[in-house]
Order: structure tokens, then sequence, then C-alpha cells
């Protein structure tokens, strides 16, 4: 009988596909993300794994499930959790999520953050809250439009292009973009501008990342990158944390080098600073929102993901091409 181990319970939807398969579907069963001689234990013998990206899938994890290890299906778009080299070489496929559901969802999480930012939503919540609110005023809480302002987008694939969608067709923006590929027809319906990324981050309002994390973007945003930027400019990161040098962008709030961060991913995750040693936190700054990498967290998404793992284990189980190997 097929098994497959799956790290932590989510979203059915996949699961019970799996269970209609007649697969022996063993999750584990606290929502916590599993310790690793609990992790090392349960995979062994299994023939599909369903990992998270909250999950080291290494050298020792492949091991301990040994030869009838066929899969890991990674419930993540990003699959930087996983050694790549070492599956290729032990024969074991690596997939991915990805899916409209979530880059609409991760798309609409980056443009909350923008409208968060720009029109100071918690800090306006906070101040109600507080019992601040003693009468309107010219003066208070002054935020700024998104209409007419240029948002600069950083990778675009599937999320960057959902976000150009809503920027500019839902809310006038303007769109920039840099990648290593052009894209001529994204260009001519968006009326966007293909630039380098020091141009864009010297050009943009709003600058929304949508690298994976790889070697090359490991903090692809670091002092000099925010030295280019507008000191009116805003952060958003809905990536992965290390593709931001997390102690340049204390720096660069702390000496209002821009004027403020929506973080959802975060270099030393689940941590939201890697440490203190220089008593700089971003939950000090009013003008960082961040919220705990829940980018994708709709139920939609989170079904969809579930659907696409699943059906990533069945075509491989069944002797079939992955439909979304990771590469
Ligand atoms: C992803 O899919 O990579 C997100 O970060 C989590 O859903």
């Amino acid at each position: 009988m097929i098994r497959i181990f799956v790290t932590r319970p989510f979203a059915d939807d996949g699961i019970k596909m799996l269970k209609a398969k007649k697969y022996r579907v063993d999750v584990f069963e606290k929502d916590e993300v599993i310790s690793r001689k609990e992790l090392l234990k349960r995979v062994k013998g299994c023939d599909g794994l369903l990992s998270l990206l909250t999950d080291k899938i290494d050298a020792e994890v492949m091991e301990a499930a040994g030869p009838s290890l066929k899969i890991i299906a990674n419930y993540a778009v990003g699959f930087d959790n996983i050694d790549l080299i070492e599956a290729r070489k032990r024969n074991i496929v690596v997939t991915n999520t990805p899916s409209d559901f979530v880059n609409r969802s991760v798309a609409e999480h980056a443009f909350a953050l923008i409208l968060a930012l720009a029109h100071r939503i918690p800090e306006s919540d906070t101040y109600a809250r507080a019992g601040k609110y003693k009468g309107w005023s010219p003066n208070n809480l002054i935020g700024t439009d998104i209409e007419g302002k240029t948002l600069g987008i950083v990778g675009l694939g599937r999320i960057g292009m959902s976000l150009a969608k809503k920027a500019v067709s839902g809310f006038g923006m303007n769109c920039v973009y840099s990648d290593m590929r052009r894209n001529a027809e994204f260009e001519k319906e968006f009326n966007a501008n293909h630039l380098s990324l020091a141009k864009l981050l010297q050009t943009s309002d709003f600058i929304s990342l949508h690298v994976p994390l790889l070697p090359s973007t490991r903090h692809l945003i670091s002092t000099e990158e925010f030295s280019l930027m507008k000191k009116t400019a805003f952060l958003i990161n809905t990536s992965r944390g290390p593709v931001v040098d997390e102690k340049a962008l204390l720096r660069a709030l702390r000496t209002k080098r821009i004027a403020g961060a929506g973080i959802d991913v975060y270099e030393c995750e689940p941590a939201i600073d890697c440490d203190l040693t220089d008593r700089l936190e971003l939950k000090q700054f009013t003008n960082a929102v961040l919220t705990p990498h829940t980018a994708s967290a709709t139920i939609e998404a989170r079904q969809a993901m579930s659907r696409v793992a699943a059906e990533n284990l069945i075509a491989v189980l069944s002797g079939k091409e992955p439909i979304n190997p990771a590469k």
C-alpha cells in the first residue's frame, strides 16, 4: 500500500483526494511544527512526503525515509526548505504548489500592506482604540494617496502580475518592474516599464518583492539598495525574509531613509528580529506594518495548495510526470 506522510494537519481537500486513491495517509496529529526527532521517525518507509516550509528536508530526512520515497510535495510556492541537489541525487521528485488562488491571495495581501501603510490603518486603529480621538483634526495621521503613484515590482512572476493588475487597473497606479526576463505582453497591458533594479528603486513609491530565495537573492535589498530609494518610499516584502537584509531595513527605518515597510516574512523566522543586540526592533516602528507570514492564509489559497500538493503526489506515485516540479 502506498503511504504518504503529512507533517501537519491542514486544509483537507488534498487529503480527501489522497484517501480516495486508497493511499494510507498518515498526518502528524498536532497543529505545530513537527520536531526533528518525530519527523525522522515518521517518514520511515513512506512513498510520498507532504512537507511544509517550516520543515527542513535534507539528506538526513531523505535517508530516514529510505528508498521508497519518490516525491516530496512541499505545501508552499517557495521550496528553499528542501535540499534540491540531494533530492535529485536520490531521484526524488520535489514539487511545489503554485495556484491562481495563492497568487491572488499573496497579491491581495501585498496590496493590503500597501493600503495599510499609505492610509496608516494600523496606527489609526491603535489611536482610536486608545481613546485618543477627541475630535476631527486637519493634521492628524496624514497618509498618502496611492493613485498616480509608482509601484515597483521586483520579480515578475504570477504574483507580481496579479499585484500589477490590482494596482494599475483598480487603483490607477503606474507600474515598473525589474526581472531577468522582459515581458512585452505585460508591458503593453499595464503600460509598464522594465527597469534595472537600481532604477526601479530610485523611481518607485512602493516597492514590492516577489523573488524566490536563492543565493543570488539573499540580501538583494541591503544598505546600498535602501540608499537608492526615495525617502518617501515604502518597501513591501511577502516573498522570503532573507531577501531583505533585516539590519539594513532597521537602519533605514531608524534614519528615516524610507517612509515605512510592510513585512510578512522575516530573516530569522519565526523570530520577528534576528537579535536585539543593537536594541532595534521592527515592532518599535509605527510605520512598519507586520504580519506573521500570512500572505497566503485564505481558505481558498490553503485548499488550493492542498489540492495541488495532492495532484502532484498522485501523478508521481502513478508513474507520471509531476505537474509542478520545483526548479
Ligand atoms: C509560499 O507558498 O511559499 C508561502 O510563503 C506560504 O504559503
